[in-house]
C-alpha cells in the first residue's frame, strides 16, 4: 500500500515539528453563518438537522475548503451533540447559541446524566467523518473533534453561555467527588468520539476547552488537568493531538502539560491574548503551536490584515511547527473576502523555496 497524501501534508508536518515550503492554515468557525452560501442553506434546515445530516454536513465543509483554500477540513458538527445520548436535551434557538433544557444543577442530578456506552447514538459523526473525507483530495487532512470535559460539563451544568460559570464553578468547589465522577463520565465519552473519529478517517483531533480560561491556574491544575490529561493519553498513537483553549494565556503551561508522555504530534492552540513568540517559548519550542489571529481583525482592510499576517509569521520566526489559525472561530460578521485574503497571505508570505 502506497503512503497516503496527507502524510506528506503542510499541516501534518507542521504538527511534527518539520519544515514545510508554506505554513499551513486552516480557521476555526471556517464553515459558518459568514458565508451567504451557509445562510442560504440554514433559511431551510435547522443547524441541528443539518448537523444530522452527513451529506449534507459534508458537502457544507468541503464547498467551503474548495472556496478558501486552506490546507484542512474539519468535520462539520458542535461539540454539544454528546450530550445528547448522555440525556441533556439540546436545541439552538436564533440569536441565543445552545440552550439546554434539562441542566444538570447538583450532586445528585449527575447521576442522571447517561454513561456514553457506544459510539451507535452519534453515528450520524461518524459517517459525517466518512463522507467529508471521501470527498476531499488525498493531500488535504481532516480534523476531527470533541469537547474537552470542562466545557462540555460548564454547558450541561450552566444550561447555556454563561458569564460568570457561577453554577459550574460552585458545584465543582462543593462536591469533589461528585465533580470528578462527572468529569470522568465526559472524559470517556470524549475518548470514545474522538478514537472512534480516528477509525474513520480522521488525520488530527482538536480538543476544544473553549471555557476553561474563566479558571485560575490552580484550580485548572486540581479540577481540569487530569481529566484532559486522561483523555489524549487514551487516543490511537500517532495522530497529532491540537489542545486548544481561550481566555487565559496563565494556561498555557498546563496545556502543554496535559500531553503528559505523548510528546509527538503535541500542537497547543493558542488565543490572541497573548503574543504567539510568548506563547511558544511558554509552551516550549518541543510542541507545536496553533494560532493565533485575533477573529476581529478580519474585519479590518485586506491591507491591515496581510500586515497582521507578517508580524505573525515574523513571531513564528521560520521554527517548524506552527500551524496558522484564528484565536477562535471567525465572526459571523466578516466578509468573506478578508477571509480569502488571509489564506492567500499567510500562503504567500511563508513561501520558503
Ligand atoms: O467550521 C467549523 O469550525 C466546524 C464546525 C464547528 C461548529 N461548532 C459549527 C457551529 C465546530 C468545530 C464547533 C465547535 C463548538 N461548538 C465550540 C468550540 C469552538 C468555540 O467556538 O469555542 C463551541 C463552544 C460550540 C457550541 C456552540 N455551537 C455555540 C456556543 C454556538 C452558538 C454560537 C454561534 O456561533 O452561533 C454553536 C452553534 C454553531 N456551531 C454554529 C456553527 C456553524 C452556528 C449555527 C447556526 O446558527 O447556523
Amino acid at each position: 500500500m502506497s503512503t497516503p497524501a496527507w502524510l506528506q501534508s503542510p499541516l501534518l508536518k507542521a504538527a511534527g515539528r518539520q519544515p514545510v515550503g508554506q505554513t499551513p492554515i486552516w480557521l476555526m468557525r471556517q464553515a459558518g453563518r459568514y458565508l451567504p452560501e451557509y445562510r442560504e442553506l440554514r433559511r431551510t434546515t435547522t443547524f441541528l438537522e443539518l448537523c444530522k445530516n452527513p451529506a449534507l454536513a459534508a458537502e457544507v465543509m468541503l464547498g467551503t475548503v474548495a472556496r478558501l483554500g486552506v490546507d484542512a477540513a474539519i468535520i462539520f458538527s458542535d461539540l454539544l451533540l454528546i450530550l445528547e445520548p448522555m440525556g441533556i436535551e439540546l436545541e439552538f434557538s436564533a440569536g441565543e447559541g445552545p440552550v439546554l433544557a434539562n441542566p444538570i444543577r447538583t450532586a445528585a442530578d449527575i447521576d442522571r446524566l447517561l454513561e456514553l456506552e457506544s459510539i451507535e447514538p452519534l453515528g450520524f459523526v461518524i459517517e459525517t467523518v466518512r463522507k467529508t473525507r471521501a470527498g476531499l483530495p488525498e493531500s488535504l487532512p481532516l480534523i476531527g473533534f470533541a469537547g474537552a470535559p470542562f466545557t462540555l460539563a460548564a454547558y450541561a451544568i450552566e444550561g447555556g453561555s454563561s458569564r460568570d460559570y457561577r453554577l459550574v464553578k460552585s458545584l465543582m468547589y462543593n462536591d469533589t467527588g461528585a465533580w470528578d465522577a462527572l468529569m470522568g463520565r465526559l472524559a470517556r465519552a470524549a475518548t470514545l468520539l474522538l478514537n472512534a473519529q480516528i477509525d474513520a478517517g480522521v488525520q488530527v483531533v482538536q480538543l476544544f476547552d473553549s471555557w476553561a480560561g474563566c479558571l485560575g491556574v490552580d484550580d485548572y491544575r486540581r479540577y481540569v488537568l487530569p481529566h484532559v490529561r486522561s483523555v489524549i493519553e487514551a487516543l490511537r498513537p500517532g495522530v497529532p493531538v491540537i489542545h486548544f483553549a481561550t481566555g487565559n494565556p496563565a494556561l498555557l503551561p498546563l496545556l502543554g502539560e496535559a500531553f503528559g508522555k505523548r510528546g509527538r504530534d503535541a500542537v497547543v492552540g493558542v488565543d490572541w491574548r497573548i503574543r504567539l513568540d510568548d506563547a511558544w517559548r511558554t509552551i516550549g519550542y518541543d510542541k507545536a503551536i496553533q494560532g493565533n489571529l485575533d477573529p476581529a481583525v478580519l474585519l479590518a482592510s485586506p491591507v491591515e490584515i496581510r500586515r497582521r499576517v507578517k508580524d505573525l509569521l515574523h513571531q513564528a520566526g521560520g521554527r517548524p511547527g506552527h500551524i496558522f489559525n484564528l484565536g477562535h472561530g471567525v465572526l459571523p460578521q466578516t466578509p468573506v473576502e478578508n477571509v480569502i485574503a488571509l489564506v492567500e497571505a499567510v500562503h504567500e508570505l511563508s513561501s520558503r523555496p
